[in-house]
């Protein structure tokens, strides 16, 4: 966020929306895929030992950030649950001033546990609070039942009718009934906490248009940037964790989406090593009768050098056996830069598992001149590593 600030882009974030952890002190899952078979990998910790002071001071530090980045007619959402959201609001109506609180939306669901000593907690809790009270909001609408489901004949009234009864279209209220992103549901990334993208499409319809620069600074499996690229916004995502940016990038080529990545060294989460050998055949071809060349590569395995030690025996055991089986079973996607300058990976070949399956080679017509194919590799784990000329680099 301080960079964004130097690149000049205060004031410029039409839609902040942030789910940040909830301060449940617990730790956070993702379900993987490798040959064929679930395992489990760590995503990220909530688990604060200095307790909700620093929990609130972090969020705290990163909220007055944001305020600056907001656009004046912005809109900032919070996303928050009964962790945390009633020092939250403290702490938004400090920093943005309690009269610019717009709505607590709460987003109710089905799944999840209960207990017999509560009513079962079904709902989170989403602050929203604009910069200078001035904000484009367009209310979106929701169906109304009329009583007995029966037609009013108002005068002046559309009503309409579907497979429950009558209805008439009223302001959506601040209570949002949307089911949780299911086990079987096809937007479903495997990413424990992942938030459904009906509920973050309400939020970028309702105070954003096209063109306009939507951020989440806590973007986990990349819901909002997912939503906000096809809804045509300009979006800005951003994750401590090397498998949350990896899942936003795995998300939004999948649906074809523009973008680019930033990271500090060269995309690796600091003081996280490379973790996979691979070995690649690099070959040109001379074309007859002419300059050119052609370059050939081929990924020819990947291999753990380790396993870290958060994960469970029995996912490591998928993990050996499936590498077994498959030279490529680890691998989630790789990339290529036929040109590499030395600083920046920008790749112009990118290949990504798709229904279990990734392509193991590649080829390009070159110019003789001498080259730096730069590779990329990224496994199962959001793990990523550099290769220089098919040699490991960092
Ligand atoms: C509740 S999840 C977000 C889920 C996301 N909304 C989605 O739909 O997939 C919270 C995310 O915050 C990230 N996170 C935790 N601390 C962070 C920090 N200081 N800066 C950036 N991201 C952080 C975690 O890695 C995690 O991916």
């Amino acid at each position: 966020m301080k960079h964004l600030l130097d690149q000049g882009y205060g004031g410029k974030l039409k839609l902040i929306y942030i789910d940040p952890p909830f301060f449940t002190k617990a730790s956070y899952d993702a379900v993987l895929k490798v040959g064929g078979e679930n395992i489990k990998h760590p995503a990220y910790d909530d688990k604060w030992q200095r307790g909700l002071y620093w929990y609130l001071r972090e969020l705290t530090a990163r909220l007055i950030i944001m305020k600056e980045l907001l656009a004046d007619d912005g809109l900032i959402w919070l996303h928050l649950d009964w962790h945390a959201v009633h020092y939250a609001k403290i702490i938004m109506d400090e920093i943005f001033g309690e009269s610019r609180f717009v709505n607590e939306i709460i987003w109710t669901y089905k799944s999840g546990g209960s207990s017999k000593k509560r009513f079962a907690r079904k709902h989170d809790n989403i602050l929203v609070y604009s910069k200078t009270g001035t904000y484009d909001l367009q209310p979106l609408e929701e169906k109304s039942y009329n009583r007995q489901f029966k037609p009013y004949r108002f005068k002046g009234v559309k009503e309409y009718k579907d497979d429950v009864g009558w209805y008439t279209m009223v302001n959506m209220k601040d209570v949002w009934t949307i089911d949780m992103v299911g086990r079987t549901s096809a937007e479903r990334t495997g990413y424990a906490t992942q938030k459904p993208e009906l509920l973050i499409e309400r939020i970028v319809d309702c105070c954003t248009s096209e063109g306009d620069i939507c951020a989440d600074f806590f973007c986990g499996s990349g819901t909002l940037p997912a939503v906000a690229a096809r809804r045509g916004r300009r979006f800005i995502g951003c994750d401590v964790g090397s498998l949350a940016v990896e899942s936003t990038v795995a998300r939004l080529s999948n649906q074809k989406s523009g973008f680019r990545v930033f990271g500090t060294q060269a995309g690796h989460e600091a003081g996280v090593s490379a973790s996979l050998e691979a070995e690649f055949k690099i070959d040109y071809d001379d074309i007859l009768s002419s300059d050119k060349r052609l370059l050939k590569i081929e990924l020819l395995s990947a291999r753990e050098k380790r396993l870290s030690s958060a994960i469970d025996e029995k996912s490591k055991d998928t993990i050996r056996k499936s590498a077994k089986a498959d030279p490529l079973a680890v691998v989630e996607a790789w990339s290529v830069d036929y040109d590499y300058d030395g600083q920046v990976h920008r790749p112009t070949a990118v290949f990504l598992r798709n229904r279990g399956r990734i392509e193991s080679a590649c080829e390009k017509i070159v110019d003789g001149r001498d080259r730096v194919v730069h590779i990329k590799v990224v496994d199962i784990m959001g793990n990523v590593t550099y290769y220089e000329g098919g040699k490991q680099n960092g």
